[in-house]
């Protein structure tokens, strides 16, 4: 089952960052737009808890918006697409979820403030921030080549979007999290965060200091009950993946895991709901590989042909 057909009352999903249809709401509440028969909050591994999703309009943080209200947590659906943000967090009030749609430019320090004072005050203090939002745009995907053509304009972007972005959330998030008694940040970062590879160097790098961000986190605040771990995809299959990537390199990709196939969006959202929910309570400080292997061994010493 892939994601679409998973996730199939959401259907711009499988078009990325298509627009809501015009008639999403300009802002969109769970008061207003849940379905009464069903009071989702009450029930659940995350029952009580109020969910921050940056980059929630698309992809892997779309998907972990519908996990995490599925469970019981009242999501924050933040992105700087606020349509997208929207129509994501209208289809879940209509699936009788709880859950808002917010405006978040991540590198921004003002918008963090503005969006953690707008949610705080609809829901009580955030305890779970699924930290997501990074530049995967093909415009900045393509520029981002190796250290010598290096773009210091566009590193400066990557790192201000991908590591600020989370730093801030952090920021505003873990004081609420500290005097609400306990929390559990999530930080999407990157396999490329760990491994060298000959393109990509900025959000690459970014992905690395994202995981240094989890242990500095994770030490500080550990006592305090505000837990922090990353998530380190392999290749998950979002839509704009097979738009921008020819079959041929896809193929390679898909040889270099070893499993038989590619990340879907459900692998990552099924990790961040394990790390926010108290079953992982006793897991801070680490980067978990959701990969499918793909780190776990060197692809030219193990050819598909002989596994
Ligand atoms: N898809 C993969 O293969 C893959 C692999 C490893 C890691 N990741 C990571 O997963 C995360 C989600 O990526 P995705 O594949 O779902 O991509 P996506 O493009 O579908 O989602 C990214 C979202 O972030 C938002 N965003 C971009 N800049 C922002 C900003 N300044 N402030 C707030 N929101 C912003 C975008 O509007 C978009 O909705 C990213 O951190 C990415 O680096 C993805």
């Amino acid at each position: 089952m892939n994601y679409q057909t998973a996730f199939g009352n959401l259907p711009w999903l499988a078009v990325g960052h298509l627009h809501p249809t015009p008639t999403a709401p300009e802002a969109t509440h769970a008061k207003e737009h849940a379905a009464p028969s069903v009071d989702s909050s009450m029930s659940g591994r995350l029952a009580g808890r109020v969910a921050l999703i940056t980059g929630g309009g698309s992809g892997v943080g779309a998907m972990t918006a519908h996990t995490l209200a599925s469970e019981g947590a009242k999501v924050a659906v933040t992105d700087i697409d606020e349509p997208a943000a929207q129509a994501v967090a209208h289809q879940l009030t209509i699936d009788g979820f709880v859950a808002s749609a917010h405006a978040l430019d991540v590198a921004d320090e003002a918008s963090w403030i503005r969006v953690v004072a707008e949610v705080e005050a609809t829901y009580g203090p955030v305890t779970v921030l699924h930290s997501n939002a990074a530049p995967t745009g093909a415009s900045h995907m393509s520029r981002d080549g190796d250290v010598e053509d290096m773009d210091v304009e566009l590193w400066d972007f990557i790192m201000a979007v991908a590591l600020r972005g989370s730093m801030l959330g952090c920021k505003h998030l873990i004081r609420g999290m500290v005097d609400a008694g306990g929390g559990s940040i999530v930080i999407t970062s990157s396999v490329k965060g760990q491994t060298g590879s000959s393109y990509r160097v900025a959000y690459s790098c970014s992905k690395g200091a994202l995981d240094a961000l989890v242990r500095m986190v994770a030490t500080r605040y550990g006592k305090s009950n505000v837990r922090c771990n990353a998530i380190a995809p392999g290749i998950v299959e979002t839509p704009g993946l097979r738009e921008t990537v020819p079959p041929d390199r896809l193929q390679l990709l898909e040889d270099a895991h070893l499993v038989p196939r590619l990340g879907r969006v459900e692998d990552i959202a099924s990790a961040v709901l394990f790390l926010a929910s108290e079953e992982s309570s006793f897991i801070t400080g680490q980067i978990i590989n959701v990969d499918g292997g793909l780190t776990a061994h060197t692809p030219a010493l193990s050819p598909p042909g002989s596994r």
